[in-house]
């Protein structure tokens, strides 16, 4: 199905919305505007994503990783994870997986002439079949494996899923995900609830949420690297940038990454 026949919202499409992408249809655009309507912060949380997923990169990068596998990519919008890590290393291989069809078409489309980027649609409960197709990629090697935004739209429980990608990594690989939680402040954590309810009545992919336990049994065959599992704005902020210790955005997702053992 191509984007233009779809009529209901997607992760990604409503993702796409959030960070002015331009690959986002009408009925992603009305759940996203619902759902800021209820919780005026979605946008942001979004935002935040990407910016984690981006200085994560640029880490990874620094300390020497030359290959990423990037699960639930998402829609190409500015700062891919293939642009950061050729900016700063050219020749940096990156598949990119995606279940959602149009995501694949779009990436593949901007991808034709990089030899060293393709995105694959694959599922990512089935990391064997990834593994199998990633062949850009060399798995006796160091790699990071990017599981940003996506685990939340897993349900049921990841930690023995994860572990199965954390197992086939090489020693040397950096694992880093982000994953929605709950906020602590209750007026806030009403209207999340009731976004979320309203996000899942609409949208192709539901959200799990998960608390901050769970998220960091995730990291189980890794080693957490400073500043360990926080919210994801505060991992490796750049100076002065960290938001408002009441910023509820910022509160309700978290992100880390571990080096594989
Ligand atoms: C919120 S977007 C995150 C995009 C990107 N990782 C980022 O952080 O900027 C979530 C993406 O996960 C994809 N997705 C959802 N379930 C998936 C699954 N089981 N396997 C692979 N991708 C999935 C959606 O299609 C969507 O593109």
């Amino acid at each position: 199905m191509t984007s233009q026949q779809r009529t209901k919202a997607t992760a990604a499409g409503v993702y796409d919305w959030y960070l002015n992408g331009h690959h986002h249809l009408p009925c992603d655009a009305e759940v996203a505007i619902a759902a800021q309507k209820v919780f005026p912060l979605a946008g942001q949380v979004a935002r935040y994503n990407r910016e984690f997923l981006q200085r994560a990169v640029r880490w990874m990068i620094q300390q020497g990783i030359r290959q990423f596998l990037d699960i639930g990519s998402g829609y190409p919008v500015a700062g891919n994870v293939h642009e950061i890590a050729q900016g700063y290393a050219s020749g940096t291989r990156v598949v990119y997986v995606d279940l959602d069809p149009d995501t694949v078409r779009v990436s593949n489309e901007l991808l034709a002439d990089d030899p060293n980027a393709i995105c694959l649609r694959g599922d990512a409960r089935e990391p064997e079949d990834i593994f199998a197709r990633a062949t850009l990629l060399d798995f006796a090697k160091p790699v990071g494996l990017l599981l940003v935004s996506v685990l939340p739209f897993v349900p049921g429980d990841v930690v023995p899923l994860v572990r199965r990608y954390v197992e086939r990594l090489a020693p040397g690989s950096y694992l880093g995900l982000t994953h929605i939680t709950l906020t602590e402040d209750e007026q806030a954590r009403r209207r999340q609830s009731e976004v979320t309810q309203t996000y899942n009545a609409n949208v192709q992919q539901n959200v799990t949420t998960r608390s901050p336990e769970e998220v960091l049994e995730l990291f189980d065959g890794t080693e957490l690297v400073p500043p360990g599992l926080v919210h994801a704005t505060h991992w490796n902020a750049p100076r002065g940038y960290l938001p408002a210790p009441d910023d509820q955005a910022s509160a309700v997702l978290l992100g880390g990454v571990g080096r594989v053992r």
